[in-house]
């Protein structure tokens, strides 16, 4: 029987979302002092209803270059514990100010603020706990390669930098190209690293990797623009999170500057060329061609 693509993404889906939360649990057991209210805001935020998308796309990536399992899912744990931290802070009332994530309150809103700031910061500092470890790669020079790759991508010249421009893009007139820049840095950055990842863990020269950066960049936007579709034409029961937010606080993005349609129409074409990036690879490459494919016809 021919599995066709949705079924074979599904699976893999449903397999990494299953691993991840495995891992989270044992990484995160309740401790018997005045921190448990700590691990549970984690194990809240981190446990349960995620994509996975990030770790998924890591373990495609190393599935290219036969990364052995261990390294792909815990290099995965460790984006999936950054998105997580960037979720809980996103989330507070200092930014968007949301109630609900994953389809559970958000963590400020389960526990306080302080301990959603802290089980963010600690779910930072746990990713690249995991990156150091020997179990992620023998080898310390790829382990600092990692390292460097995740927080170059998570920090000022990535995530954390296109969240400060997402606050502006609420007061300033953005224009196109700084709407891509913005959304470049605050959701592409961690899927470049994601993408990159099992070049990395595999020591491919950076010349062999064109073609998986150019993937990355084209994926990363389709995503961005995915998400700010479903804010104004998604199901909250669906997304599990609030819609309408981005209209609501006048914020730029690419459906409030090109409309619905035109949006849309340009994911579809990044999609197109997210996969054409892949030309030099076989099937091999087939799970991170139906990622693509998945990143806008998603409905969460
Ligand atoms: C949401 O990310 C935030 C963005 C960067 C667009 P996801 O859509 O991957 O959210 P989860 O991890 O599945 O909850
Ligand atoms: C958040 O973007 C991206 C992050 C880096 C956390 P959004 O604010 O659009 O994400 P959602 O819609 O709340 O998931
Ligand atoms: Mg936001
Ligand atoms: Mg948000
Ligand atoms: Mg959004």
């Amino acid at each position: 029987m021919r599995i066709d693509a949705p079924t074979r993404l599904d699976a893999a889906m449903t397999e990494m979302a299953e691993a991840i939360d495995r891992q989270f649990d044992q990484l995160l057991p309740l401790p018997e002092d005045q921190r448990a209210r700590l691990y549970a805001a984690m194990r809240h935020a981190a446990i349960g209803g995620g994509k996975r998308l990030r770790p998924l796309i890591v373990k495609a990536s190393c599935d290219l270059f036969n990364v052995a399992y261990e390294s792909a899912i815990r290099t995965g744990l460790a984006v999936e514990c950054i998105h997580v931290y960037s979720l809980i802070h996103d989330d507070l009332p200092a930014m968007d100010n949301d109630d609900m994530r994953r389809g559970k309150p958000t963590v400020h809103k389960a526990y306080d603020e302080a301990t959603a700031i802290l089980a963010g910061d600690c779910l930072h500092d746990l990713a690249f706990s995991i990156l150091v470890d020997e179990r992620t790669h023998p080898d310390p020079f790829a382990r600092c390669d990692l390292v460097k790759a995740l927080a170059v991508s998570s920090g000022p010249a990535g995530m954390a930098g296109g969240q400060m421009m997402d606050l502006a893009a609420e007061t300033t007139r953005f224009d196109l190209p700084t709407v891509t820049r913005m959304q470049q840095l605050k959701t592409g950055a961690l899927i470049a690293f994601c993408t990159e990842a099992g070049a990395i863990l595999a020591r491919v020269p950076e010349d062999k990797r064109v073609g998986l950066r150019g993937y990355a960049h084209d994926l990363g936007l389709a995503f961005q623009i995915a998400d700010d579709l479903l804010d104004v034409e998604g199901d909250a029961e669906i997304t599990g999170k609030a819609v309408g937010k981005d209209a609501a606080a006048g914020k730029a993005t690419f459906v409030s500057l090109m409309g619905i349609d035109k949006a849309r129409e340009q994911a579809e074409l990044l999609v197109e060329q997210a996969k054409a990036h892949l030309h030099n690879f076989g099937s091999e490459a087939d799970l991170l061609r139906d990622i693509a494919d998945f990143a806008i016809r998603r409905q969460h």
